[in-house]
Formats: C-alpha cells, structure tokens, sequence
C-alpha cells in the first residue's frame, strides 16, 4: 500500500502547469463510442480514472493507441455492444456515461450501478429520468443498470436537480435520437460544454450547453475528431489553495481563469494576492489570512470539489470560517483527519465551523476520498513536522504526479510503499 510522506512547512515557490479536466476527460472518453470512428483525445491526464475507462474501451473492443503521454487516439468502430462488469469499473463513478453513449450508438447498454467517492447518497434518478424520457427502458438489477429502446424520441426534460452528470448523459443519449430534445435546468459547468463540444466535433448539433437550457437536435451519425480536453480547474484550484497555505509564491499555469473566479474571489477576500497573466494565475501569500464563510454551490458557484482543500487552509487563518455543503451531505469524512493535525472544527449536519488556529501538527492520517486526500496534502504542507498519508490511491484518481509537481514547487514529499 503506498503512502505520502510530508514534511511540512515550505513555503512553495514557482510554476506548475495544470493538466487535462479529469472529470470533463471522464465523460469524453465514453462518449468516443458515439463515433464508431477515430476520435484523438489530447491533454488527457495522467490519473488511474483515465486509465480505467480506456481499459474499458479496450475490453469493449476499442483500438487504443498512445500517440504521448497525454493523447490517446481511439478506434470504436468494432464495438457492437456495451456490458461494462463490476470488475471493470467498481472504484469509478463515470462508468455510468457508457449507459448515455452505447443507448444512443446500439439503443442498449448495461453496466454496474457506479461506484465512486463516498461523499453522499448520489443517486442517479435523474439520469434514468432522462432515458426513460427518451424512450428507453431502465431496469436495474443485481447491481447492473440495464438501458434499452426500439426508438428514442426527442422530448423535453426537465431535471429536478441540477446535475453534471445526468446532463452530460442525457445530452449523450439524445445525440442521435429523433427530433429534437431540450434539457431544461441542465448543469452549466465548464465539463458539460468541453463535453457538449466534443460530440459536436463530433456531428451533434447541441446548442446552449453553459445555460440552463439545453437543445440537442438528434443526427443520424457522428464521426471521429480531434479534441484537446480543457483545463482541470479543480486541480488549479487545489495548487492555489497549497500556495496560499503554505505562504508562497506560485504561478498557476494553463488554466482558463474564468473557471476560477470563485476560488479566486475567496482566496483574495482572505488577503490572498492572486493576478491574472493571460492563461496563468499568480499566487502570493503571506500569513496571516483572514477566515472567511464558504458554501458550495453549483456553478459559477464555489465547487464543492474545492471545499475540503479550502477547509485545511481555513484551519490556519485568523478568526472563524464557516463552510456549509450544499451538494453532497457526506463531504466532511477529512474533518476527523484535520482535527487530529490540530484543527479546531464542529460538523453539524452540512455545517462546519472553523476557528482558526496558530498551526497545525504532522500526524498519520488517511483520505477517505480523493478530494478529502487533496485536504491531508493541503494540511501536511501547512503542519510543523511529518505527516503520513494513508490510502492514496483516491488521490491517484484526479491529480496528475501530484508529488512530482509539489516537489518541484519546493514541497518536501515523498511517496513509500
Ligand atoms: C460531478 C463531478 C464531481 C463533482 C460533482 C458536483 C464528475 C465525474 N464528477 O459528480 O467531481 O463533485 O459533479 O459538481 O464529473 N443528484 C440526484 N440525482 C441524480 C444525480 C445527482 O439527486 O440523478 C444529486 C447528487 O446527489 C448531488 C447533486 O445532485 O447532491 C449533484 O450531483 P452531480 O452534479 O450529478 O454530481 P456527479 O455528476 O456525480
């Protein structure tokens, strides 16, 4: 079992460059079965998701070839139909993308309920919702999600929650049913347009994705195309927030800072510098910072994928900081963690109070999901002494040579066996 070794107390210095969108990356590489073609995926990042899901094409019959390190050309034209096991895709929550992508391809699809981080019920209603809609017919079973239609049919839908994910399935299955479908209240984060923009690259016509109101005209068929995925704006975020923990002086390098006014305006509201140097962010820090409230929102809101990051840093700035999580009811497991690197935090329900403390301790932690893991490097980079960081194989599912990147930054880490 791999664990982090840090010890903290660097102030990071200098560049890093933010790779590809994991979460955009996710839905990208199964919507590849829309085409039954050659599709060229660049600035995909190095992280086990990404490699799980090409395994999975792969295993459905895909030719994958790896042109570098960050692009993958994909051949789905031998694929004929979709089973994606529970052995294939237990620890991943975007297997559920090949259930939108294969119904619109083969009208059919079955693949085990999904998995993912444990921050919450997350159920997928609105997904089924979506494809039911449609025409399709859902059916789970043993824990494997069945899709299947004779016809789909454009309709109009309207999701009751606003939801990435079931946007960006939906949207995918309706890119080749007749007539046309609207997506009313649809997801507006910057992953649903890089995806919306791929299947168009690819032949759907899908207008609207980024507002509230989606409209996919169905296509008869798609094609192969290039794309290069979008920056990781989570990934951006979380170097961000470690310079401002730490003290530092970093440039944050291509980023589309857009995606980042949030965590831009709360880290200057704590007395963080931060400018904008055409596709980078700089980032300047000097303690003490200022506590301040955050809640998660969906976007341009703050992203609740930033808030267990943000909250390490919370931890050390002067006065009480509230953080209130709106979108998943579990988000909180890194708190206990925290508290014993010195924290002083309260969870009640989706609240957690924080009240800033001089500093906090290395101690022997473990991330209980892989946004909760990037919290234990944020608060190891932060404590006097050493911190030990248990199951990191939840970090290695979105950040790309996280300690590569943090040692040339300055950071004193190391990964063991
Ligand atoms: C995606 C991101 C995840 C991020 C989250 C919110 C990927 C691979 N993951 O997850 O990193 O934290 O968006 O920005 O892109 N919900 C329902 N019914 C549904 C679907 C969702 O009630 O059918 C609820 C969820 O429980 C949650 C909220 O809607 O409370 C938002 O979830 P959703 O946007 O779907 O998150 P994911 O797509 O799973």
């Amino acid at each position: 079992m791999e664990k982090l070794i840090i010890q903290g107390g660097k102030k990071l210095k200098g560049k890093v460059d933010i790779n590809g969108f994991k979460n955009a990356a996710v839905a990208i590489l199964p919507a590849t079965v829309l085409a039954g073609d050659t599709c060229v995926i660049e600035n995909l990042p190095c992280i086990s998701d990404v490699n799980i899901l090409s395994q999975i094409l792969g295993n459905l019959g895909a030719t994958i070839e790896k042109r570098d390190v960050n692009t993958l050309q994909i051949n789905t034209k031998s694929i004929d139909s979709c089973f994606v096991d529970y052995e294939m895709a237990k620890d991943l929550r975007a297997s559920y993308y090949f259930l939108g992508a294969a119904l619109a391809r083969f009208k059919k699809a079955r693949v085990i309920y999904p998995g993912g981080c444990h921050i919450g019920s997350r159920p997928i209603d609105q997904h089924i919702k979506g494809f039911e809609a449609l025409g399709a017919q859902v059916e789970i079973e043993h824990g494997i999600i069945s899709v299947e239609a004779e016809r789909l049919i454009g309709a109009e839908i309207y999701m009751d929650v606003v939801s990435v994910g079931a946007t960006i399935n939906v949207m995918m299955a309706a890119t080749m049913a007749e007539g046309v479908t609207i997506i009313e209240n649809a997801a507006k984060e910057p992953h649903v347009v890089d995806v919306a923009n791929f299947l168009n690259c690819m032949g759907s016509k899908i207008r609207g994705a980024g507002t509230d109101t989606i409209k996919i005209q169905g296509v008869d068929k798609m094609k192969g195309c290039q794309h290069a995925v979008i920056p990781d704006q989570i990934e951006a975020g979380t170097y961000m927030i470690a310079a401002a923990a730490t003290g530092g002086d970093v440039i944050v390098n291509n980023v589309i800072p857009k995606h980042l006014e949030a965590v831009t305006a709360k880290l200057r509201e704590m007395g963080v510098k931060i400018t904008e140097e055409g596709d980078a962010l700089h980032v300047v820090a000097s303690h003490p910072l200022k506590n301040v409230n955050i809640k998660t929102l969906v976007y341009p809101g703050f992203p609740t994928d930033l808030q267990q990051p943000m909250s390490s840093l919370l931890t050390v700035a002067k006065g009480t900081g509230i953080v209130t999580e709106t979108i998943f009811e579990g988000r909180f497991k890194h708190v206990d963690e925290l508290k014993r690197m010195g924290a002083n935090m309260k969870v009640e329900g989706r609240v957690a109070v924080v009240e800033g403390v001089e500093g906090l301790m290395g101690a022997k932690v473990a991330a209980s999901d892989l946004r909760a893991g990037a919290a234990l490097v944020v608060a190891g980079l932060i404590a006097e002494g050493e911190t030990e960081i248990e199951n990191v194989h939840y970090i290695k599912r979105g950040y790309d040579r996280i300690y590569e990147k943090l040692q040339n930054l300055g950071a004193e880490i190391r990964k063991i066996d």
